[in-house]
């Protein structure tokens, strides 16, 4: 329930807190108005979820209750700041695994209750969507942006701050699932994006061939299962004939040539000029260079953000509660969780 309190508009000047538990990242960031950012603590689980190949969602809830604390404080230390100088606290609260959401929420509703200051419920793909205001806040719009994570890959199109329309979707897998799920077939640990991104670097392209989906000519939806079929199709027999290397340039090459294309076709089907990327594996290199290439070719303008702000990070989520906080879309105590719910029903 969204409401305005009076005594709670947003000044000119503010400070807002954001925290990030969505599924197995423990983040704390603190944004002075809407893109000055003055910390961006982030508590990883990797290492443990590495042990069992992907994440337990009771095990992810326990270290976020064991970490949020110590690392609202870090946030707070590093931005040289005090509990009294927040005017805002933001917290992703929808969607993802419901005990890891409800360790962040709790924590911030304490924060908001203590301090008497807002709670602002964010959207975690809106927060992603976000990174790119916090890379640059001048971002044109009406944007095309593609969403591409663990969990979901979508085109959006952005006509507006807070004004989403959902224009393609997987139909299957997330492109972050793909890579993953690739990358155990072919043996590396979890998560395998960013191992498939590191040793693709050394491999050939084209060495393995592989399905692309388009779908029909002109959907903007996407399907990343026949990949990871052939593939693992493909590895029973194959594997020890090519370099990893070459297994990871052609499967990375296989779901960023989709992503980019349909990104582009979105574009120039609704035409628009502004291109965004957010998402996990918008952080990988490939797909950050290709699209460079294809925008550049096209004259679009394209704002990707840096590595560290595509992947679960506390700052966007920060930066989605300032432009909020701004507009005075604030929440009250009784903010729920949300294991699912898509963004364009969601925005407000
Ligand atoms: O956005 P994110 O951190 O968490 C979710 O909201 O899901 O995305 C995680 C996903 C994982 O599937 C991970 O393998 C992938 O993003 N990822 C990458 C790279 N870095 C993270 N995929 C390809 N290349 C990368 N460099
Ligand atoms: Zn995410």
């Amino acid at each position: 329930m969204t409401y305005v309190a009076p005594s709670h508009r947003a000044h000119s000047r503010f400070i807002v807190l954001g925290i990030e538990s969505s599924c197995d990242e423990t983040g704390a960031s603190v944004l002075r108005d809407k893109g000055d950012l003055l910390s961006n603590v982030i508590s990883s689980q990797v290492d443990i979820h590495a042990l069992t190949g992907g994440v337990v969602p009771e095990v992810a809830s326990r270290h976020h209750l064991e970490q949020v604390n110590a690392v609202v404080a870090e946030a707070l230390s590093q931005a040289g700041v005090g509990f009294g100088d927040i005017d805002a606290v933001a917290v992703a609260n929808r969607p993802g695994l419901l005990g890891a959401l409800l360790v962040g929420v709790s924590a911030a509703k304490a924060i908001a209750f203590g301090l008497d200051i807002p709670l602002i419920g964010v959207h975690h793909i809106e927060a992603h969507i976000y990174a790119n205001f916090l890379t640059n806040p001048n971002a044109p719009l009406p944007a095309i942006c593609l969403v591409a994570s663990g969990g979901h890959t979508e085109i959006f199109l952005i006509r507006d701050h807070g004004q989403y329309e959902v224009l393609g979707r997987t139909r299957d897998d997330a492109a972050g699932e793909a890579f993953d799920k690739c990358a155990r077939v072919i043996g590396l640990g979890y998560p395998g994006g960013i191992e498939i991104d590191r040793r693709a670097k050394h491999g050939d392209s084209t060495a393995i061939s592989l399905p692309r989906a388009y779908l029909t000519r002109d959907s903007l939806d996407f399907s990343f299962s026949g990949l990871k079929t052939a593939v693992l199709n493909l590895a029973k027999s194959e594997l020890g004939n090519h370099p990893i290397e070459d297994w990871c340039a052609s499967i990375q090459e296989a779901i960023v040539d989709v992503l980019v294309k349909k990104t582009i076709m979105a574009a120039h089907t609704h035409e628009i000029r502004s291109v965004m990327a957010a998402g996990g594996v918008a952080a990988n290199s490939s797909l950050q260079a290709r699209l460079r290439e294809a925008c550049e070719a096209n004259g679009m303008s394209l704002v990707i953000p840096a590595p560290l702000f595509c992947t679960d990070n506390a700052a966007m989520v920060a930066c989605a509660g300032a432009y909020r906080f701004a507009n005075n879309l604030i929440d009250d105590l009784s903010l729920d969780t949300f294991p699912s719910e898509p963004l364009a029903l969601a925005s407000r």
